[in-house]
């Protein structure tokens, strides 16, 4: 069972644009589309660690700022003819609040997943 550690308000989160959010040493860039559900994925393009919630999103896929590799969202996968993954986390919102539920908050450090697993949102 994961941890939900709150991160901002809803109603604050702006549509497109993605905000950085610290918790421990996890780095997480958290987006909140134009269909209104939000995701949460780390923030770290494993390229060359271009800075996820800075990259401009276009519907469900956000493209990293640096060399512009295109990755979802949702799910974390990297587009073609790229490749690769990023960790994706689940968000929860109850009422105004989003958490993000973290598994393991003590450890140190996000490791790069082993393949892409689709990490189901529950912002329903
Ligand atoms: S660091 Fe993201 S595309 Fe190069």
């Amino acid at each position: 069972m994961g941890k939900n550690v709150f991160v901002t308000k809803y109603s604050q989160l702006p549509v497109n644009l993605g905000k950085t959010v610290l918790i421990g040493e996890k780095n997480i860039a958290l987006f909140k589309l134009s269909n209104g559900k939000v995701y949460a994925i780390e923030n770290r393009c494993p390229h060359r660690e271009g800075v996820l919630a800075e990259g401009m999103i276009s519907g469900e896929y956000v493209f990293c700022p640096m060399h512009n590799w295109k990755i979802g969202i949702v799910d974390g996968v990297v587009q073609e003819p790229d490749e690769g993954c990023v960790r994706t986390f689940p968000v929860k919102i109850q009422n105004d609040d989003i958490f993000i539920v973290i598994e393991d908050l003590d450890s140190q450090s996000i490791k790069y997943p082993d393949k892409c697993v689709y990490n189901e949102s529950f912002n329903e």
